[in-house]
């Protein structure tokens, strides 16, 4: 059973600017960039710090405090501090509004 729920309009997204939304009282950051949507859990995995705040660049968002960068695909972190993946949630795109699943996590362990 999926639960997508509506996080935002898609022409609500400007390209590489992430807009922080909560589902079923998740905060999440979605995210368009290179003609894909994305969405992250908004919280870094090294700290309470929120994601949508960080630079977007090469599909990965940027954490604005210690710099690590998480992969908008898999969640993995790119370098330290960060070293545990943040959730990201699987998205679809329907009658122009985007929709986030955040019951069901693509994260990538390892
Ligand atoms: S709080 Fe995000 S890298 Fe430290």
């Amino acid at each position: 059973m999926t639960t997508f729920v509506r996080a935002c309009e898609l022409g609500e997204l400007d390209e590489d600017t992430p807009r922080r939304v909560e589902l079923d009282g998740t905060p999440v950051s979605v995210v368009r960039t290179g003609g894909e949507v994305y969405a992250i859990h908004d919280i870094c995995s090294h700290a309470n710090v929120s994601l949508s705040e960080g630079e977007v660049e090469d599909c990965q968002i940027e954490c604005w405090l210690h710099g690590s960068a998480f992969d908008l695909r898999t969640g993995k972190p790119s370098g330290l501090p960060a070293t545990r993946p943040v959730p990201v949630y699987p998205v679809k795109i329907e009658g122009g509004s985007v929709f986030v699943d955040v019951h069901a996590s693509l994260t990538q362990e390892s």
